[in-house]
């Protein structure tokens, strides 16, 4: 039986999620055929705002109900707010830099991941090796090692037929699933190239107050350390490689890149970023990527074909083609993705992207240290050349070290400077 609607269809026949209750049926396996989805989320910050109640939505559009049954934050008030506000008995609360495991004690089927990037493999990894699914924010790792180890726990969680869906909405998105098949039915020729950018300013920062330790201030104001988010081009301007990666069908070949720092008064990151990414076969895409107030903005992916470009904002020009109707439940491509999460869950055939992001996380990664040493940095330098410097290459403390207390604020408004060998590390202000 097909379980997909289409969104036309959808609002034609009902509005409510109760009577969708009856369009859907997406039991699969007898232990998925229960009306109730057990969710808990790591992680009870800001995106955890947007997808609970869009994992929440997701559950109503396929005619089940959320149970939220496990909360666990590093933070009591994050984990206060969160509990209140989705009705969590505190018995299944958790705080603390350890609560990620104790949490994978409740009954939870599914699992929510909206920390700081750099925690994302070790809290995947637990998470997989208990048995749950998992929804992973972007991005996924900060570094060479975090990605390959999301890759072979995407394997792992094959094996144990697990799902990993991967908080990159676009792939979900009407607008660019409609423009991805577009493109492979050839509605612009081949691709020769593009432009990809995250143009916008500096989302916020967390000032140090007196009473925070070293790893409370990295920790609240984790944005703006590239030990904790990889950089705002693996931070932010991930969304807008994975597209690049997706629409291509591959990685990048090799990268250089460059950057620089003129106004930020925090942490350790540069403002800007600018990358020539190789793809082979002569294909470049530019990627730019800055965090500036008072400056032009834009974000969006534009690729050049061989018969026509598409532009940032789902338009296109080139051959007309027909494509397969796409159905998708939610406009939403945030909502959507959770909709996949759960439908492949109880259709038993879980989605796994553990890999598209871990490699879309390894491009800004790679764009990132070559940015920083002005070196020509290769795909193989990250993901397969145990000798490079930057194969086993980690950012600052470990998830092990937090657990443990035992963590150093990187100097701060001290940034990585090319040109000399491997990038040293200077004062801006
Ligand atoms: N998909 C999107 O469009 C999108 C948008 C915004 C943020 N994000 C991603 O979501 C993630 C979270 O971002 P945010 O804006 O919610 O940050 P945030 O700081 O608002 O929230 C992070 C939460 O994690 C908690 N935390 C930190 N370390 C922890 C640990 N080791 N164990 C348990 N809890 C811990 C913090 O106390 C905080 O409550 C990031 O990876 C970010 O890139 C994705």
């Amino acid at each position: 039986m097909d379980k997909f609607v289409s969104r036309r269809n959808f609002v034609k026949s009902t509005g409510a999620a109760i009577a969708a209750a009856s369009i859907y049926n997406i039991s699969g396996a007898a232990h998925h055929s229960s009306a109730t989805v057990k969710v808990a989320l790591i992680g009870c910050g800001g995106r955890s705002n947007r997808d609970m109640p869009n994992f929440i939505k997701a559950c109503e559009l396929l005619g089940k109900k959320a149970e939220v049954v496990g909360l666990a934050d590093a933070y009591q008030d994050r984990l206060d707010t969160a509990a209140q506000k989705y009705g969590v008995d505190k018995s299944k609360c958790f705080v603390g830099f350890q609560s990620y495991q104790q949490v994978l004690e409740t009954d939870a089927e599914i699992v929510i991941m909206a920390t700081p990037p750099n925690f994302r493999p070790t809290h995947l990894e637990a998470v997989i090796k208990s048995g749950k699914h998992a929804m992973i924010e972007k991005p996924v790792a900060v570094d060479a090692p975090g990605c390959r180890k999301v890759i072979e726990v995407g394997e792992l969680a094959k094996k144990k037929g697990l799902a990993i869906v991967a908080g990159v909405q676009r792939r979900h998105d009407i607008r660019w699933l409609t423009n991805k098949a577009k493109i492979d039915e050839g509605a612009i020729g081949t691709i020769l190239g593009g432009t990809v950018s995250w143009n916008g300013t500096v989302p916020w920062i967390w000032g140090r107050t007196q009473e925070m330790d070293d790893r409370e201030y990295l920790t609240r104001n984790w944005l703006n350390w590239s030990e904790m988010s990889g950089d705002h081009i693996t931070e932010q301007h991930v969304h807008n490689l994975d597209v690049a990666n997706w629409f291509l069908g591959r990685h990048p070949e090799s990268c250089v890149g460059f950057g620089g720092r003129a106004r930020r008064q925090t942490g350790n990151q540069y403002d800007f970023f600018s990358l020539d990414l190789d793809y082979g076969d002569g294909v470049h895409i530019h990627s730019q990527c800055r965090q500036l107030s008072g400056c032009f903005n834009r974000v969006g992916e534009f690729f050049r074909g061989t018969e026509g470009q598409t532009f940032g904002d789902g338009k296109m020009t080139g051959k007309n083609v027909k494509i397969p109707e796409i159905k998708v439940e939610s406009d939403d491509g945030s909502v959507q993705e959770m909709v996949e999460l759960i439908r492949g869950i109880y259709n038993d055939k879980p989605l796994n992207e553990a890999k598209s992001i871990a490699e879309s996380t390894a491009t800004a990664i790679m764009g990132r240290y070559s940015a920083y040493t002005g070196k020509l940095v290769q795909w193989s330098d990250l993901m397969q050349n145990p000798k490079s410097h930057f194969y086993n290459l980690t950012a600052g403390s470990s998830p092990a070290d937090f657990e443990a207390g035992n963590v150093t604020v990187p100097m701060e408004n001290v940034v990585a400077v090319p040109g000399d060998g491997i990038a040293v590390r200077r004062k801006t202000s």
